[in-house]
Protein backbone atom coordinates (compact mmCIF):
# COMPACT_ATOMS: atom_id res chain seq x y z
CA UNK A 1 0.00 0.00 0.00
CA UNK A 2 1.41 3.44 -0.73
CA UNK A 3 0.99 6.67 1.80
CA UNK A 4 -2.64 7.13 1.70
CA UNK A 5 -3.80 8.85 4.67
CA UNK A 6 -3.77 12.08 6.95
CA UNK A 7 -5.70 11.58 10.03
CA UNK A 8 -5.64 14.74 12.25
CA UNK A 9 -5.75 14.03 16.26
CA UNK A 10 -8.07 15.88 17.96
CA UNK A 11 -6.19 15.51 21.11
CA UNK A 12 -4.63 19.32 20.06
CA UNK A 13 -7.53 20.63 19.25
CA UNK A 14 -9.57 22.88 21.17
CA UNK A 15 -11.88 20.33 23.74
CA UNK A 16 -15.05 22.74 24.30
CA UNK A 17 -15.34 23.42 20.51
CA UNK A 18 -15.30 19.60 19.53
CA UNK A 19 -17.67 20.22 17.10
CA UNK A 20 -16.20 23.47 14.94
CA UNK A 21 -12.78 22.20 15.05
CA UNK A 22 -13.90 18.92 12.95
CA UNK A 23 -15.16 21.08 10.51
CA UNK A 24 -11.65 23.35 10.06
CA UNK A 25 -9.91 19.39 8.88
CA UNK A 26 -12.29 18.61 5.77
CA UNK A 27 -9.59 17.33 3.32
CA UNK A 28 -8.73 14.70 6.30
CA UNK A 29 -8.81 10.74 5.73
CA UNK A 30 -10.30 10.26 9.46
CA UNK A 31 -10.49 11.67 12.60
CA UNK A 32 -7.81 10.20 15.32
CA UNK A 33 -9.62 10.01 18.62
CA UNK A 34 -7.27 9.56 21.62
CA UNK A 35 -8.77 7.37 24.39
CA UNK A 36 -6.53 7.69 27.22
CA UNK A 37 -7.90 6.24 31.20
CA UNK A 38 -4.97 7.84 33.09
CA UNK A 39 -3.53 3.86 33.79
CA UNK A 40 -2.35 2.77 30.47
CA UNK A 41 -1.10 6.05 30.29
CA UNK A 42 -0.36 9.06 32.33
CA UNK A 43 -3.09 11.12 31.10
CA UNK A 44 -6.87 11.06 31.09
CA UNK A 45 -9.29 12.70 27.79
CA UNK A 46 -12.50 11.30 26.90
CA UNK A 47 -14.55 8.22 26.70
CA UNK A 48 -17.81 6.57 25.03
CA UNK A 49 -20.24 9.18 25.48
CA UNK A 50 -18.35 11.40 23.92
CA UNK A 51 -16.83 9.08 21.11
CA UNK A 52 -20.35 9.00 20.84
CA UNK A 53 -21.62 12.38 20.21
CA UNK A 54 -18.29 13.04 17.64
CA UNK A 55 -19.36 10.13 15.74
CA UNK A 56 -22.96 11.86 15.51
CA UNK A 57 -21.87 14.95 14.57
CA UNK A 58 -18.26 13.93 12.48
CA UNK A 59 -18.59 13.69 8.20
CA UNK A 60 -15.54 11.80 8.39
CA UNK A 61 -14.77 8.58 9.71
CA UNK A 62 -13.74 8.08 12.86
CA UNK A 63 -10.47 6.18 13.69
CA UNK A 64 -10.22 5.19 17.24
CA UNK A 65 -6.95 4.96 19.55
CA UNK A 66 -7.76 3.24 22.80
CA UNK A 67 -4.57 4.19 25.47
CA UNK A 68 -6.56 1.90 28.15
CA UNK A 69 -6.56 -0.82 29.99
CA UNK A 70 -8.88 -4.00 29.74
CA UNK A 71 -9.04 -3.22 26.10
CA UNK A 72 -10.88 -6.64 25.72
CA UNK A 73 -13.55 -5.07 27.58
CA UNK A 74 -14.09 -1.49 26.15
CA UNK A 75 -12.70 -1.74 22.66
CA UNK A 76 -16.08 -3.43 21.46
CA UNK A 77 -17.74 -0.26 21.96
CA UNK A 78 -16.35 2.08 19.90
CA UNK A 79 -16.88 -0.32 17.23
CA UNK A 80 -20.63 -0.62 18.33
CA UNK A 81 -20.92 3.61 18.55
CA UNK A 82 -19.91 3.09 14.09
CA UNK A 83 -16.30 4.16 14.68
CA UNK A 84 -14.37 3.23 11.06
CA UNK A 85 -11.61 1.76 12.66
CA UNK A 86 -10.28 1.12 16.45
CA UNK A 87 -6.98 0.16 17.69
CA UNK A 88 -6.12 -1.44 20.97
CA UNK A 89 -2.69 -1.84 22.60
CA UNK A 90 -1.26 -5.36 22.16
CA UNK A 91 -0.22 -4.30 25.75
CA UNK A 92 -3.28 -4.16 26.97
CA UNK A 93 -5.37 -6.76 25.65
CA UNK A 94 -5.47 -10.83 26.96
CA UNK A 95 -6.73 -12.25 23.61
CA UNK A 96 -5.79 -9.81 20.88
CA UNK A 97 -7.26 -12.39 18.50
CA UNK A 98 -10.65 -13.01 19.68
CA UNK A 99 -10.90 -8.93 20.27
CA UNK A 100 -9.76 -8.20 16.59
CA UNK A 101 -12.23 -10.51 15.03
CA UNK A 102 -15.00 -9.19 17.48
CA UNK A 103 -13.89 -5.83 16.45
CA UNK A 104 -14.34 -7.26 12.45
CA UNK A 105 -18.14 -8.93 13.55
CA UNK A 106 -19.33 -5.58 14.67
CA UNK A 107 -18.19 -3.77 11.46
CA UNK A 108 -15.04 -2.13 12.81
CA UNK A 109 -11.93 -2.49 11.21
CA UNK A 110 -9.47 -3.93 13.59
CA UNK A 111 -6.06 -1.94 14.50
CA UNK A 112 -3.47 -3.09 17.12
CA UNK A 113 -0.64 -0.09 18.13
CA UNK A 114 2.54 -1.07 19.52
CA UNK A 115 4.64 0.91 21.74
CA UNK A 116 7.96 2.12 21.18
CA UNK A 117 10.19 -0.81 23.25
CA UNK A 118 7.17 -3.27 22.24
CA UNK A 119 8.79 -5.70 19.46
CA UNK A 120 6.74 -6.18 16.52
CA UNK A 121 8.02 -9.76 15.25
CA UNK A 122 6.05 -11.83 18.32
CA UNK A 123 3.11 -9.91 16.58
CA UNK A 124 3.50 -10.30 12.89
CA UNK A 125 1.72 -13.80 12.34
CA UNK A 126 -1.57 -11.49 13.63
CA UNK A 127 -1.71 -9.53 10.39
CA UNK A 128 -4.72 -11.56 8.97
CA UNK A 129 -6.30 -10.51 11.71
CA UNK A 130 -5.46 -6.88 11.53
CA UNK A 131 -6.76 -4.05 9.03
CA UNK A 132 -3.94 -1.73 10.50
CA UNK A 133 -1.23 -2.43 12.45
CA UNK A 134 0.07 0.97 14.64
CA UNK A 135 3.69 1.58 15.22
CA UNK A 136 4.16 4.63 18.27
CA UNK A 137 6.83 6.78 17.17
CA UNK A 138 6.10 8.88 20.61
CA UNK A 139 5.60 7.27 23.98
CA UNK A 140 1.56 7.32 24.34
CA UNK A 141 0.11 9.45 26.34
CA UNK A 142 0.59 13.27 25.25
CA UNK A 143 0.77 15.51 21.80
CA UNK A 144 3.83 18.02 20.74
CA UNK A 145 6.62 15.36 21.36
CA UNK A 146 9.23 15.02 19.31
CA UNK A 147 9.40 11.73 16.45
CA UNK A 148 11.20 9.13 17.41
CA UNK A 149 13.57 8.33 14.66
CA UNK A 150 14.84 4.33 16.76
CA UNK A 151 11.20 3.50 15.48
CA UNK A 152 12.12 3.80 11.71
CA UNK A 153 13.84 0.21 11.63
CA UNK A 154 11.00 -1.14 13.22
CA UNK A 155 8.23 0.57 10.73
CA UNK A 156 10.35 -0.80 7.36
CA UNK A 157 9.93 -4.57 9.10
CA UNK A 158 6.40 -4.38 9.72
CA UNK A 159 6.01 -2.46 5.93
CA UNK A 160 8.06 -5.48 4.53
CA UNK A 161 6.13 -8.44 6.50
CA UNK A 162 3.16 -6.33 5.56
CA UNK A 163 4.36 -6.57 1.33
CA UNK A 164 5.25 -10.13 2.01
CA UNK A 165 2.35 -11.13 3.48
CA UNK A 166 0.05 -9.45 0.06
CA UNK A 167 -2.43 -8.91 3.28
CA UNK A 168 -4.36 -5.09 2.49
CA UNK A 169 -2.91 -3.82 5.72
CA UNK A 170 -2.69 -0.13 6.82
CA UNK A 171 0.43 0.81 8.47
CA UNK A 172 -0.14 3.57 10.32
CA UNK A 173 2.50 5.79 12.58
CA UNK A 174 1.22 7.88 15.67
CA UNK A 175 3.49 10.83 17.26
CA UNK A 176 5.93 13.69 16.15
CA UNK A 177 4.26 13.58 12.42
CA UNK A 178 5.19 16.92 11.16
CA UNK A 179 6.21 18.41 7.49
CA UNK A 180 9.70 17.62 8.40
CA UNK A 181 9.23 13.92 9.84
CA UNK A 182 6.65 12.75 7.36
CA UNK A 183 8.58 11.76 4.92
CA UNK A 184 11.01 9.51 6.45
CA UNK A 185 7.67 7.92 7.67
CA UNK A 186 6.67 7.48 4.25
CA UNK A 187 10.11 6.58 3.39
CA UNK A 188 10.11 3.60 5.33
CA UNK A 189 6.96 2.39 4.67
CA UNK A 190 4.07 3.72 7.30
CA UNK A 191 0.55 4.45 5.01
CA UNK A 192 -1.38 6.73 7.39
CA UNK A 193 -0.24 9.41 9.30
CA UNK A 194 -1.67 10.56 12.08
CA UNK A 195 -0.65 14.78 13.11
CA UNK A 196 -2.36 16.23 16.00
CA UNK A 197 -0.13 19.26 16.80
CA UNK A 198 1.50 19.91 13.74
CA UNK A 199 -2.51 20.13 12.18
CA UNK A 200 -4.38 22.28 15.33
CA UNK A 201 -1.10 24.07 15.97
CA UNK A 202 -1.39 25.74 12.51
CA UNK A 203 -3.66 28.64 11.76
CA UNK A 204 -5.19 26.94 9.13
CA UNK A 205 -5.68 23.33 10.04
CA UNK A 206 -7.28 22.19 6.84
CA UNK A 207 -4.21 23.74 4.86
CA UNK A 208 -2.07 21.92 7.29
CA UNK A 209 -3.26 18.78 6.29
CA UNK A 210 -2.89 19.68 2.52
CA UNK A 211 0.79 20.46 3.06
CA UNK A 212 1.22 17.04 5.06
CA UNK A 213 -0.14 15.17 2.23
CA UNK A 214 2.18 16.70 -0.22
CA UNK A 215 5.24 16.44 2.10
CA UNK A 216 4.59 12.31 2.61
CA UNK A 217 4.72 11.85 -1.42
CA UNK A 218 7.56 14.40 -2.24
C1 LIG B 1 -0.24 10.43 21.70
C2 LIG B 1 -1.45 10.26 20.80
C3 LIG B 1 -1.30 10.96 19.51
C4 LIG B 1 -1.09 12.45 19.64
C5 LIG B 1 -0.14 12.84 18.56
O1 LIG B 1 -0.20 9.45 22.66
O2 LIG B 1 -1.70 8.90 20.53
O3 LIG B 1 -2.37 10.67 18.62
O4 LIG B 1 -2.25 13.20 19.50
O5 LIG B 1 0.18 14.17 18.70
P1 LIG B 1 1.39 14.85 17.91
O6 LIG B 1 1.08 14.70 16.44
O7 LIG B 1 1.40 16.24 18.38
O8 LIG B 1 2.64 14.06 18.28
ZN1 LIG C 1 -3.12 8.45 18.89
Amino acid sequence: MTACCINPSILSADFANLQAELARIASADAVHVDVMDNSFVPNLTLGLPVVKRIQEVSDLPLDVHLMIDDADRWAPGYAELGAASVTFHAEAAAAPIRLARELRSIGSKAGMALRPATPVEPYLDLLGELDLLLIMTVEPGFGGQPFLDVMLPKIRRAAEAIRGSGLPVALQVDGGITEDTILRAADAGATVFVAGSAVYGADDPDQAVVRLREAAQR
